[in-house]
């Protein structure tokens, strides 16, 4: 049974990330909102990667906070978010031992993670992959299995890292579809993208970074319609390179 009770919105406060004196990030307050479909966006070596992994805790900052609303222990941290790493990470097995591998690292039972991998495969159209070695993926499909693996154990709160940017536009909209499902089902997404099509038709709430700095946040209507910076409106005419 899923637990819905949610930590989120998961707040940033003054957060620095420096490396050999440069300053990587600097962002002195952000939200992930808790439900919607959060987007970072902006050029390339905006930061988008970096602050996407410094909310998940794979990269430590330098300075700041990132903190559930609730207090959360560490057991919490690790099971109410996962990743979707740019390159997907698979296991040199077949499709559906991807999913049971994932499922016993997350403490599931057996028989519960032969259920679990049957339905997850079957909901994102995998279950005809799933006895392929997972390496023999085509890119697209890797990557649902990617994305559907993270989703079987119901994260709260699912970060992606440019899910879309190496595959062409039937693979995108599988994988765009995928994300909806999971958006119906009340996962929090946060994804980057500097892709201003993805952006606008997934995006409820932009973070528009622009050399390491959270320059605009914003409903994503509101940013597509008036932004409020000069860096923003560059972008969106496709003028702003980094
Ligand atoms: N481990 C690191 N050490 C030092 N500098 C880094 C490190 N990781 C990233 N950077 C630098 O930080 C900046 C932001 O990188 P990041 O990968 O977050 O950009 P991005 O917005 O994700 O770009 P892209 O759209 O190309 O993926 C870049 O200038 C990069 O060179
Ligand atoms: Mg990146």
């Amino acid at each position: 049974m899923r637990d819905t009770t949610s930590l989120l919105p998961l707040i940033v406060r003054d957060l620095r990330l420096e490396r050999d004196g440069r300053v990587l990030l600097d962002v002195p307050i952000a939200r992930i909102q808790n439900r919607q479909r959060n987007v970072i966006l902006g050029p390339n070596g905006a930061g988008k990667s970096l602050f996407l992994k410094t909310c998940h805790g794979l990269v430590p900052p330098t300075s700041g906070s990132i903190e559930f609303t609730r207090p959360a222990s560490a057991a919490d941290n690790r099971r109410k978010q996962a990743m979707v790493f740019q390159k997907p990470v698979m296991l040199r097995r077949s499709v559906r031992a991807n999913f049971m591998h994932a499922l016993a690292m997350a403490g599931v039972g057996w028989r519960e993670r032969r259920r679990i991998a049957t339905e997850t495969m079957a909901q994102f159209g995998l279950s005809s992959l799933a006895d392929m070695p997972a390496r023999v993926l085509s890119g697209g499909e890797q990557q649902r299995l990617a994305i559907a693996r993270a989703a079987s154990l119901w994260p709260d709160l699912l970060f992606l890292d440019e899910p879309t940017s190496s595959l062409d536009p039937t693979a995108s909209r599988q994988i765009e579809d995928m994300l909806e499902i999971l958006h119906e089902r009340g996962v929090t997404l946060v994804l980057t993208t500097h892709d201003l099509g993805l952006a606008r038709r997934f995006a409820d709430v932009i973070l528009f970074f622009h050399n390491g700095r959270l320059v605009e946040e914003s409903n994503a209507e509101r940013f597509f319609t008036a932004p409020q910076t000069p860096e923003a409106k560059a972008f969106l005419e496709h003028r702003l390179f980094w």
